[in-house]
């Protein structure tokens, strides 16, 4: 009978069968978290950890913390371990990461628990106050928060600086738009005044229509793009919408804009936001999603 893996003889393996390459990490109670590869290019996990990682729906429950009453008064703010895990997928310990849209710093916070380098732009100076004050309150050294427009400020970046690109998109505020059109149905206004107040609370944004929204995302995008290193990855938070009686794709959207611009789609994964509650929009009459999830757009440079 053959031997097992004859034709694939393992040359570097120990007495059980381990590569030699590969080491067993555990983690602070002790609990082994896999074996990590020093093959490995793309990160510090185990291959118990990529394979968890690699799934398409995200659906940890993630904790309320880092002053969330505080960074609540954004409205769009993401939880900071969230941000860690996405970046930990794609960087290195110590390496850097780039936030073109910081708001109040769930990605600098991630950056902050990983121990990894971060740099994020903020139009809104009440943001980044925000974001200083959570450092302070949590004694937390502060990442380097800017406060500009990502269009002025990310010229002034050193090319191919960045490892990992992680931001959230803001929102396309079409508010004036839809308004004009003056013909919204009972549950469509309810879901559009939901959203609406929410995200008021972040930015006095002038409405746009899509196009104007795409086109903003395209400048940031391109400029955002010479600064990751090759070969390094892209994510990008986008939740789609529901307005004026029709579903909004803004997540494949913005994803044609995106790949145009040089980037090649890898995924789309699904946060599925454990936390959000269940809406009830068109009963009795008509079918409108309650949204409890956001895409996260996976690219490589
Ligand atoms: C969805 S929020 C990001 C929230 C962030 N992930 C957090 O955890 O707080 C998008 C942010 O982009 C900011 N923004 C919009 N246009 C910008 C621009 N041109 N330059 C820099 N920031 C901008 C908005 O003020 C808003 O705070």
């Amino acid at each position: 009978m053959a031997q097992k893996n004859s034709l694939f003889p393992n040359l570097n393996s120990n007495n059980n069968g381990v590569s030699s390459d590969k080491t067993e990490l555990f983690d602070k109670k002790g609990n082994s978290r896999g074996f990590y590869s020093k093959k490995n290019r793309l990160n510090d996990l185990t291959g118990k950890e990529w394979q968890y990682w690699s799934k398409s729906v995200i659906n940890k429950s993630y904790p309320v913390n880092f002053q969330h009453k505080l960074r609540n008064q954004h409205g769009g703010q993401k939880p900071p371990q969230l941000c860690a895990d996405l970046i930990q997928f794609f960087t290195k310990k110590g390496m850097s990461v780039l936030d073109p849209f910081a708001g109040v710093g769930g990605t600098l916070l991630g950056a902050n628990l990983c121990d990894r380098k971060a740099v994020g732009i903020e139009i809104n100076k009440k943001w980044v106050d925000v974001y200083n004050q959570v450092c302070k309150l949590e004694n937390i050294e502060p990442q380097d928060m800017r406060v500009g427009d990502s269009k002025e400020l990310l010229n002034k970046e050193k090319n191919e600086s960045f490892d990992f690109i992680l931001t959230d998109v803001p929102y396309w505020n079409m508010d004036k738009v839809s308004r004009s059109n003056g013909k919204f149905k009972k549950a469509d206004q309810e879901a559009k005044e939901k959203t609406k107040s929410n995200l008021s609370k972040f930015n006095n944004e002038v409405s746009q229509t899509k196009d104007e929204w795409l086109k903003d995302m395209e400048d940031i995008f391109s400029l955002s793009r010479p600064l990751l290193k090759n070969s390094g990855y892209m994510a990008v938070f986008i939740g789609d919408m529901y307005r004026n009686g029709k579903y909004h794709f803004l997540s494949s959207d913005l994803a044609n804009i995106i790949e145009k611009i040089g980037f090649t789609p890898k995924a789309n994964l699904i946060w599925y936001d454990v936390s959000n509650k269940l809406q009830i929009y068109g009963y009795l009459y008509d079918f409108i999603p309650s949204m409890i999830h956001q895409n996260i757009l996976i690219f490589k440079k």
